[in-house]
């Protein structure tokens, strides 16, 4: 049984004192759904006092990217070792890192290494932009990202991974997916992409998460066999909506 997980990736929202407020709002209703593993992700100026008020709260910190380097000179990076003093978790391979800042299936596959190697568990981004879902490509595009970015990881230490499903045209546009696209490209791109990997028990053992314009309004509709969870941007930063998300993965 695969636990539910959210998470919400603030991107470039919020100074500390804001998300100190953020925090404080969100905190009682995230508390009360143990049964689900949930996850902020604030800029990394705000890792340290975030993740200074989660303590003992059973809910997790998690930085939005990470260099895969562990020191040196790699001017404005931060690497997984200082990721792992203040996280558990780290989002690997946005499409905002993909579209923006070059990111590639190369260097998502370094940084999913380096994560796995100091037990950081890395949420990877995998999606189709719009113009390749026209194209009819998801399944060429998205099962590529998986098995390039996820190949060649010790078999012992891949379910740690988790991978979230976001269609770049549904980012941020509040044009989702819907559940029944999202869930046929987890069955029948995503698993089988890691059961041709890893095997298939391993396959069905990761939680696959959707992100994509995600609000209280149509999170339950995702969560079920397949998706385990969400990754959750602009409604991250609302509290209300945010712990109805949370509410709604719970099995
Ligand atoms: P959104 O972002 O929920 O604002 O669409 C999702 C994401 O980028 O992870």
């Amino acid at each position: 049984m695969r636990k539910p997980l959210v998470a919400g990736n603030w991107k470039m929202n919020k100074t500390v004192e804001q998300a100190r407020s953020l925090v404080e709002e969100l905190l009682p209703g995230l508390q009360k759904v143990e049964s689900v593993e949930r996850v902020l992700c604030p800029p990394f100026t705000s890792l340290m006092p975030v993740s200074a008020m989660l303590m003992g709260s059973g809910i997790g910190v998690g930085a939005q990217d990470m260099h895969w380097e562990a020191s040196g000179a790699y001017t404005g990076e931060i690497s997984p070792q200082m990721v792992k003093e203040l996280c558990q978790y780290v989002i690997i391979g946005h499409s905002e890192r993909r579209t923006y800042f070059g990111e590639t299936d190369e260097s998502v596959h370094k940084k999913v290494l380096a994560a796995l190697a100091v037990q950081l568990t890395p949420i990877v981004c995998v999606g189709e932009t719009l113009n390749e879902n026209k194209a009819n490509r998801t399944a060429e595009v998205v099962g590529r990202q998986v098995v390039d970015g996820l190949k060649g990881i010790q078999p012992e230490l891949f379910p740690r991974v988790v991978i979230a499903y976001e269609p770049v045209w549904a980012i941020g546009t509040g044009l989702a997916a819907t559940s029944e696209d999202a869930v046929n490209v987890v069955r029948n791109i995503i698993r089988p992409a890691l059961a041709g990997l890893y095997g298939p028990d391993t396959a069905q053992a990761v939680r696959v998460l959707y992100g994509g314009s995600v609000t209280s309004a149509n999170a339950a509709e995702f969560f079920g066999d397949e998706i385990d969870g969400a990754l959750v941007g602009g409604a991250s930063l609302k509290p209300g909506e945010f712990v109805k998300i949370v509410e709604a993965a719970v099995r």
